[in-house]
C-alpha cells in the first residue's frame, strides 16, 4: 500500500492566514524548520496508478499540481485522473471543501457515512458533483468496503469504518446537536487494509477522547496517522488565538497525562505519525522541544510530500 501525505496540517493551514501566533511566524517568515503545510488529506493506492483521496482539503488543486502521481498521465486521454474516488472521515470544511475542486465531471465514487452524504445532499452547491458522473457510496461503520475504480474494478483496498469520539462538524453545530465525545457517524475513523497484504493503516485525524477500547483498537496496526492538533489542551485559550479547548474542538492533545502521547505509549510495534497539525502547535517547528519531545517517545510528525510504502 502506497499512502501520501498531501496535507499535513489542521483546517486554516500552516500558517494560517490571520494567525500572527509566534509558530505561524516563523512558517510565514520562511524559516526552514518551520516548514509550511496544507490542509488536511492524504492519497492512498494499491499500484500507484490509481489513488483514493482520503477527504478532500480546500487546498487540493495545489497538492494536485504538487504531486506528479495525481496529475493526468503524460499520454492518457484529453480528460483523465489517476484520482478514483474520494472517502471523507467527517463534514469539517477542511475535509470536503476541495470536493468543489473535483467538479470537472471526471468519474469518481465518493464514500462517506450516511449522515456525511445527507449533510453533502441538503446543501445544493455540492450538486455540481453531477451524480450521473460522480457516484455515492455510504459508509457503514464496522463493514469492509473494497474501494473501486471508476469502471467499477475494485481497486484491492479495504477499508474499514469506525466511529471515534467526537461531534458534528463546526460549521454543523447548533443547540440542537451533539458536541462532544459522542460515537457518531458524524466523525470516523478509517482502517484501511490492502487485500494483498496483512498490512493495517488507521486514519485517525479528528478524535476527542482516547478511551481503553480505542487505545487497543489501534494497537499492533502497522501504521497511525493520528490527530496532532494541538500539542497543549489550552494552547489556543492560553495564547489568545481562540475561546475552545482542544476537546472542545473535537481534538484530543498530544501532551499531559491524558493526552495521545501518553495514552498511545504502549503502541510501541506500530509507526505512529502525527496529522492534522494546528498552526499554533510547537511540533510544527523541527527544533522544537516538543517536537524533540514526540520523536524520543517514537512518533514521527507529518508534512506534506511525504510518503509512506507498506
Ligand atoms: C476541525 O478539525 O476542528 C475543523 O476542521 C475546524 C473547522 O472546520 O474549521
Ligand atoms: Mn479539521
Amino acid at each position: 500500500m502506497h499512502i501520501s501525505i498531501l496535507g499535513s496540517a489542521a483546517g486554516g493551514g500552516f500558517p494560517q492566514w490571520n494567525c500572527n501566533h509566534p509558530v505561524s511566524r516563523q512558517a510565514r517568515a520562511g524559516v526552514v524548520e518551520a516548514r509550511p503545510r496544507t490542509q488536511s488529506s492524504i492519497a492512498i493506492s494499491t499500484d500507484r496508478q490509481h489513488w483514493f483521496l482520503c477527504n478532500a482539503s480546500p487546498d487540493l488543486r495545489q497538492q494536485i499540481n504538487q504531486t506528479p502521481s495525481l496529475q493526468p498521465p503524460a499520454h492518457g486521454p484529453l480528460r483523465a485522473s489517476p484520482i478514483a474516488g474520494v472517502v471523507l472521515s467527517n463534514a469539517d470544511v477542511d475535509h470536503i471543501a476541495g470536493l468543489l475542486s473535483l467538479r470537472e465531471r471526471q468519474p469518481l465514487c465518493l464514500y462517506a457515512t450516511a449522515r456525511v452524504h445527507d449533510v453533502l445532499d441538503a446543501n445544493p452547491v455540492f450538486r455540481v458533483l453531477d451524480p450521473s458522473v460522480v457516484s455515492r457510496e455510504r459508509l457503514t461503520l464496522e463493514s469492509d468496503h473494497i474501494l473501486s475504480h471508476a469502471d467499477g474494478t475494485l481497486s484491492g483496498l479495504v477499508v474499514r469504518p469506525f466511529a471515534v469520539p467526537g461531534k458534528v462538524a463546526l460549521w454543523l453545530e447548533g443547540p440542537d446537536k451533539p458536541v462532544g465525545d459522542a460515537l457518531t457517524e458524524d466523525t470516523i475513523a478509517l482502517e484501511i487494509r490492502d487485500v494483498a497484504s496483512t498490512s493495517r493503516v488507521l486514519y485517525v485525524p479528528g478524535c476527542a477522547a482516547l478511551p481503553a477500547w480505542l487505545c487497543q483498537r489501534m494497537r499492533d496496526a502497522d501504521l497511525v496517522l493520528f490527530d496532532g492538533t494541538l500539542w497543549d489542551d489550552s494552547e489556543m485559550i492560553d495564547t489568545g488565538v481562540g475561546v475552545k479547548s482542544g476537546r472542545r474542538m473535537g481534538h484530543i492533545p498530544i501532551s499531559g497525562p491524558e493526552g495521545s502521547l501518553a495514552l498511545l505509549a504502549p503502541m510501541t510495534w506500530s509507526r505512529k505519525i502525527y496529522i492534522h497539525l494546528n498552526t499554533t502547535n510547537p511540533v510544527l517547528l523541527d527544533h522544537s522541544l516538543q517536537r524533540a519531545e514526540v520523536e524520543a517517545a517514537g512518533w514521527e510528525v507529518a508534512f506534506d510530500g511525504m510518503e509512506i510504502c507498506l
